[in-house]
This record gives structure tokens, C-alpha cells and sequence, in this order.
């Protein structure tokens, strides 16, 4: 399996399982299954209201001698109403307990939108702190305190634009070292893929095979749906694999690692097995011109009346 290297040297799988969206009840068994065929990275929130299942499936595996705790590469993501620099720790040491883990690998600011402590996702504006009272410098340096106190070997963000990290760079002691951002061949963000290399911050990738199954408030009206492109599926067709395994390959082939979801023990391997498969420079070529600048994941759940979130101020873009 490729990896990405961090400074200190620990390396990071560049394919790892998503658990977005794995039901309670569904979740445990995919990540058991998953860690039986090898994956190796998987990556978790808080939202996702599934941690402890996750955990004891983790749990179970080392228990059962099928991998140590050193072997996997473990992410999880500081939700929106624990900013602020003393909200951190605490709310890492509950993912921790809920995951039975002692240590994370990585640790991200899941959404660079404070909301107010106590608050699960904002129903009005007033539940959405004004972005200047609580600046992200300030949730980082919580950020860095977890890191220093051993709760997580790495730090990083998710959801920043360019002009996001810029800003955090220049009021970092400890460099953000992951933006995990939404990526795939309607939504390619060369620009910020870019400065995230410029900037010594590794990419990875989310919802890389267009996340079909999101709840229906996330979805647009005639949403196209990315596995039934036309030209993923000629390309998969001349390969002899799956679309969802050229849409898995292209990401790892840029260099980015990738977090696929699925608990369908069929699909789990398929997607494992994606990282053998070889685009050719013309497959990429036209992958390229895949490009609609498409969000599918796109924070207007932020933009409720009365915030001051907009989106040109969410994503720094006109
Ligand atoms: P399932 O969990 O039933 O396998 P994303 O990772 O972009 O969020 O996409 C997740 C969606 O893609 C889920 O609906 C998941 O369903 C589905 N999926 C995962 N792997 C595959 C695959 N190899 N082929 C088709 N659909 C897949």
C-alpha cells in the first residue's frame, strides 16, 4: 500500500475507509471486515455519531491478534461546537474514550465554522458564532496543545480553502500537515491541491466516488452521479475493473490519499483493490476535462439566516 511520509517520518496509508454515513449497527462490521482485508487507515468524526462502535471494532481486531495499534493509521475530526483553544482536549479525550484509543494519528478541525458549545448543527443564525469572536488561530492553538500532549501524533484541517490555511500557516507553531477536502473528477481543485503542495500539506481526498448515498438535504436537483459518468465507466470498461475502482486509482495515483465509504464486504475489497490498477496517461487526460468545479458537499447547511457565513466567505472563492 502507498503512504504518505510526515516529517517525523510516520507514514500515513493513502487508502483508508470512510465511515461517513456507516450506520450504527452497519458500521462495526465494515471496520472489522475492512481490517481483515487489510485496510489499514481509517477515518472517523465525532459527527458521524459512530466512534464507539468504530472503536470496539477496532478494539476486537487487536484483540484478536489481527493488527496492533501501531499498524493503523487512525483519524478522527474536532467538531464545529468545540472551538476555541480549551474546548480541544476535552473533546478529543471523549473521541478517544469512544474509540478506546489512547492516541490518534491525526487530529483535524473538521470545518473551519465555530457554532456555539452545546449546539449539534445550528437550526438559526444564532447558533453559529461570528466567525472574528472566535478566529481559527485560536481552536489551532488547542489544536497544538493535543498534539504536544501526546493525544495525537498529527494535526491538520478539513475544509479550508487556500486562503483558510494561508492564514493558519502564518499563526502556527506547529504546522497544520493535512486539509482533507472534498475531491473528485467534477470537483479537481488544481488551485488548491497546489498550494496545499506549496505549503508542505498533504491532501486527502473525501467523498471521492461522489457520495450517492448523502442525506437528501445535501443533495442538488439533477445531481449527476459520478460511478454512471460516462467516460469513468469507458475507461473502467478498457481496464476490466469497476468505475468506483478508476475513481480510486486517480486519486492515488495524484498522490492523495482517499477515504472511501462503504460497509458491503464485496465493495470493501473492490475498493482495496483499486490501489493495483494503472491509469494510462490518456485515461488521466480525460479525466481532466471531467472538471464542473461541482461541490456536492458544499456547507450550505452554514448559511442559515442570520449567520454571517456566505458562500464566497466559506470556501474564499468568487
Ligand atoms: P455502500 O456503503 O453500500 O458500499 P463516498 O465514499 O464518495 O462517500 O461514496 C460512498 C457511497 O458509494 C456509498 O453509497 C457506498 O455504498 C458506495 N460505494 C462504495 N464502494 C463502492 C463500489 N465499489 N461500487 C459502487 N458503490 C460503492
Amino acid at each position: 500500500m502507498c503512504t504518505a511520509t510526515f516529517a517525523n517520518g510516520d507514514r500515513m496509508p493513502l487508502l483508508g475507509l470512510g465511515t461517513w454515513k456507516s450506520a450504527p449497527g452497519e458500521v462495526g462490521a465494515a471496520v472489522r471486515e475492512a481490517i481483515r482485508l487489510g485496510y489499514r487507515h481509517i477515518d472517523c468524526a465525532s459527527v458521524y455519531g459512530n466512534e464507539a462502535e468504530v472503536g470496539e471494532a477496532i478494539g476486537a481486531a487487536i484483540a484478536a491478534g489481527e493488527v496492533t495499534r501501531e499498524e493503523l493509521w487512525i483519524t478522527s475530526k474536532l467538531w464545529c461546537n468545540a472551538h476555541g483553544r480549551d474546548n480541544v482536549e476535552p473533546a478529543l479525550r471523549r473521541t478517544l474514550a469512544d474509540l478506546g484509543l489512547a492516541w490518534l494519528d491525526l487530529y483535524l478541525i473538521h470545518w473551519p465554522v465555530p457554532i456555539r458549545p452545546g449546539v449539534a448543527f445550528p437550526a438559526s443564525g444564532d447558533d453559529l458564532l461570528p466567525p472574528a469572536q472566535l478566529p481559527l488561530a485560536d481552536t489551532w492553538a488547542g489544536m497544538e496543545g493535543a498534539q504536544e500532549a501526546g493525544l495525537t501524533r498529527h494535526i491538520g484541517v478539513s475544509n479550508f480553502s487556500s486562503r483558510k490555511l494561508r492564514d493558519l500557516l502564518g499563526h502556527c507553531r506547529l504546522r497544520p500537515e493535512v486539509n482533507q477536502v472534498e475531491r473528485h473528477p467534477l470537483l479537481q481543485q488544481p488551485q488548491l491541491l497546489a498550494d496545499c503542495a506549496a505549503a508542505g500539506v498533504h491532501v486527502t481526498a473525501y467523498s471521492p466516488l461522489g457520495s450517492g448515498d448523502r442525506p437528501a438535504a445535501l443533495k442538488g436537483a439533477d445531481e449527476p452521479m459520478l460511478l454512471e459518468n460516462p467516460v469513468i465507466v469507458a475507461i473502467a470498461a478498457e481496464h476490466g475493473c469497476s468505475p468506483a475502482q478508476v475513481l480510486i486509482a486517480w486519486q492515488l495515483q495524484g498522490g492523495l490519499s482517499t477515504i472511501p465509504k462503504s460497509v458491503n464486504p464485496a465493495r470493501l475489497r473492490e475498493n482495496l483493490a483499486a490501489a493495483a490498477i494503472e491509469l494510462t496517461p490518456a485515461d488521466l487526460e480525460q479525466i481532466a476535462t471531467l472538471d464542473q468545479h461541482l461541490r456536492l458537499v458544499n456547507g450550505a447547511f452554514w448559511l442559515l439566516e442570520g449567520s454571517l457565513w456566505t458562500m464566497e466567505s466559506l470556501w474564499d472563492e468568487v
